[in-house]
Formats: C-alpha cells, sequence, structure tokens
C-alpha cells in the first residue's frame, strides 16, 4: 500500500510518500517515495524563534506546493496530481502535539483530501513518528522492517524543540511516558542558551558548532583550563524520578554571562557553548541510562530535532558499551528534523494494526495541541 504523510505541527510544512508491504514470512518493508520539507526557519529566525501566527500564515501558503513537489519526486510519470489518488491506499496526519493553528493546516488540507477522493484518514502523534524515525531508510531505499522482538521492550529518548520525554516502549503503539521536562523542553535550552550567547535560531546546531571549536582548541590542555572557568548546573541529574527540568540551567548561564565584560564574553563564548552542551547532554544521558538500568529492556531509541547532536550520540554510544546487549537505535541525521515521513511510517503501522478501520474517517479527526501520545 502506499501513505501520504502530512506535517505541519511546527515550523516544517511536508508531505511525504511511503510503500508499505508484506513480506513472505508477515513482516512489513518499506520504502520511502519522496518526502518534501519546507523549513520556515528564515522566517523565524529573526523573532529568536516560532511565531504560531506566522506559522500558520506559511503553511497555508506553502502546503499546496510542497504536495505537488513530492508528487513529483514520487510519481514522476504522472502529470495529473488528482491521479495519484489512485495510487494512494491512506492519508496520515499530525494531529497532536503542536501550535494548534499550524496542525489545523495539515489537519484541514488531508481532511479535504481524504474527502474527496474517499481515503481513510489516520491521526498520527508527532511525537510517535519522531520515536520510529530511526526505522526508515533513505529514499528509494526498501527495507524490511526489523522483528519486534529484536527492538521491544525498549527505552525512548525523545528531544525536540518543544518536547523531552522518556518513554517504556512494550510495542509500535504500546507506550508509557516515565518522565518529561517540568519546564523547557531540551531543544528549547539550546535555542535559549543560544540567544544569551548572541547567537541566532535554531540554537541547537551552531552550539554543537561552538562546542567543537572549543573543545577542538583546547584538546590538550582542556581539563586544566576548565577548572578555572565556571560551570553550569546538571539539574535534576540525581533525582529519582525520570523527570528534566532545564530553565533553571538556562538561568544560570544567562547570570554567569552577564556578569562577564563584553570581552570576556567574547572570549567565553565557544566556552559557555561547550559547557551547556555538555549539560544538557549530561543530563538526558543519565537519565536513559538511569531508565534501562531500572527495566529490563533490549534496545534504547532516540527521536526528534536534538538527536542531531553528534555530542549525544557519542555520549550514549560510550555509556552503552556497559551493556553489552542493548542496542541502540538512532534515526538517520536528515530524520531528525522535522519531516512527513516518519507520520506517514507511524500512520501506516497505526491503519494496518488497527481493527477498526472504520474509525479513521476525516470526520473524526482533531487537532489535540497537548495531548503527547
Ligand atoms: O524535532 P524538531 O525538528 O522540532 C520540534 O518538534 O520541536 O526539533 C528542533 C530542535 C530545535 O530546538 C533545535 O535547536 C534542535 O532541535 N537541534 C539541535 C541540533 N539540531 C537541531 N540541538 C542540538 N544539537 C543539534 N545539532
Ligand atoms: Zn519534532
Amino acid at each position: 500500500m502506499i501513505v501520504l504523510g502530512i506535517e505541519t505541527s511546527c515550523d516544517e510544512t511536508s508531505v511525504a510518500f511511503l510503500e508499505v508491504n508484506k513480506t513472505a514470512k508477515k513482516s512489513l518493508k518499506i520504502k520511502p517515495l519522496a518526502n518534501t520539507i519546507s523549513s520556515q526557519i528564515a522566517i523565524h529566525q529573526k523573532y529568536g524563534g516560532v511565531v504560531p501566527k506566522l506559522a500558520c500564515r506559511e503553511h497555508s501558503e506553502n502546503i499546496d506546493f510542497v504536495f505537488s513537489e513530492a508528487v513529483k519526486t514520487a510519481f514522476p510519470r504522472i502529470k495529473n496530481p488528482q491521479k495519484v489518488f489512485d495510487k494512494i491506499d491512506c492519508l496520515a496526519v499530525t494531529n497532536r502535539p503542536g501550535l494548534e493553528i499550524a496542525l489545523l493546516i495539515g489537519v484541514n488540507f488531508s481532511r479535504a483530501l481524504s474527502w474527496c477522493f474517499d481515503k481513510p484518514l489516520v491521526p498520527v502523534s508527532h511525537i510517535e513518528g519522531h520515536l520510529l524515525s530511526f526505522l526508515l531508510p533513505a529514499i528509494n531505499q526498501t527495507i524490511a522492517l526489523p522483528k519486534k522482538e529484536e527492538i521491544f521492550p525498549a527505552i525512548a529518548l525523545i528531544v525536540s524543540g518543544g518536547h523531552t520525554l522518556l518513554v517504556k516502549v512494550n510495542d509500535y503503539g504500546k507506550y508509557q511516558v516515565l518522565g518529561k521536562t517540568r519546564d523547557d523542553a531540551a531543544g528549547e535550552c539550546f535555542d535559549k542558551g543560544a540567544r544569551i550567547l548572541g547567537l541566532s535560531y535554531p540554537g541547537g546546531p551552531i552550539i554543537a558548532q561552538l562546542a567543537q571549536n572549543y573543545r577542538e582548541k583546547n584538546k590538550t590542555n582542556g581539563d586544566k583550563n576548565r577548572k578555572k572557568l565556571p560551570s553550569l548546573p546538571r539539574p535534576m541529574l540525581k533525582t529519582k524520578d525520570y523527570d528534566f527540568s532545564f530553565s533553571g540551567l538556562k538561568t544560570a548561564l544567562l547570570y554567569s554571562y552577564q556578569k562577564l565584560s563584553k570581552k570576556e564574553q567574547k572570549q567565553l563564548q565557544e566556552y559557555f557553548a561547550f559547557e551547556l552542551e555538555e549539560a544538557i547532554t549530561d543530563v538526558l544521558v543519565e537519565k536513559t541510562f538511569k531508565a534501562v538500568k531500572n527495566f529490563p529492556v533490549k534496545s534504547i531509541i532516540l527521536g526528534g530535532g536534538v538527536v542531531a547532536n553528534l555530542r549525544l550520540r557519542e555520549k550514549i554510544g560510550e555509556k552503552a558499551k556497559d551493556f553489552p546487549s542493548l542496542k541502540v537505535f538512532l534515526p538517520e541525521l536528515k530524520y531528525c528534523q522535522d519531516n512527513a515521513l516518519m507520520i506517514a511510517l507511524a500512520g501506516a503501522l497505526n491503519y494496518l494494526q488497527s481493527s477498526k478501520k472504520k474509525d479513521f474517517n476525516w470526520q473524526k479527526i482533531k487537532v489535540l495541541a497537548n495531548e503527547i501520545l
């Protein structure tokens, strides 16, 4: 079957096509056909973060174009986009969580298509999309999905601009949230931290680059230098629960950095980027492995924009060496970013597993901006 995925929960408008088929051994094989993304970063950059009204306007202006581009990539021989619906078996759209007025654009666009072409419409959680993105191969590459027994039970760390979650995954669709952030998300802390350091939005990739510069320059005498510099806190590192808190870390950075003269700020900008990245990733890694120690799991799954952070990947990989049978599943870097392909995949799995296919009706879909999974 072919699934059309649509994603507009934040500042990326995305449309994807995914082919999903049963193999002879009754497992599933998947082949991504297209994953078109229009990013609004340039629009929001001057405001230092996503402005919901602008996001909504951009989604509604761009979605037709993004849809046509995805159709051209997936079905180059089809000239009339309407003919594509002869090939599509179902639609999947992000209906939660996210910015309400942004979600509405994708949901209403897909409701109209579902109604016009009489195709089922599956509502998908953006978080579930990130969680399953490790399964996605490159465009036009076919892979068989690993057997469930090879992955689950698993601990999933989902870290994005809006969410920081630790989830116990018992099977596809069977999720138990163990902990979440009590205030800012990890990505938000990278973004706000970057703003404090006078850097632009989104902060994560820039902080990561400056941190890397710092590491390279201080390869030989790093620890000696660092001892003299102010350190940042690792909030909730040792608490008994699986929750996170990042707003205090941001405030600590603000106070430490504000105290400095302009000259010192310039000299220490890379150091503070390094220290911020270390503090955020220390907490994420510690809490993830605390869950691994307390639950008998086969794997760790990572997903979300912050998983593009190479230092986080490195630390998870290092710590996983203490657990020889533990597998670590990471999405390809390009699938860390918001995209509709992960939504198509989550939608396909939900659709195939459901015994109530009639429920996937466009009239029943609601936008649930604050619901997680
Ligand atoms: O998942 P995502 O694309 O959008 C949301 O669902 O929020 O995540 C965006 C977040 C931003 O906060 C961005 O700064 C962060 O992911 N990010 C990174 C990196 N690349 C993106 N954070 C740390 N290191 C990176 N390399
Ligand atoms: Zn996301």
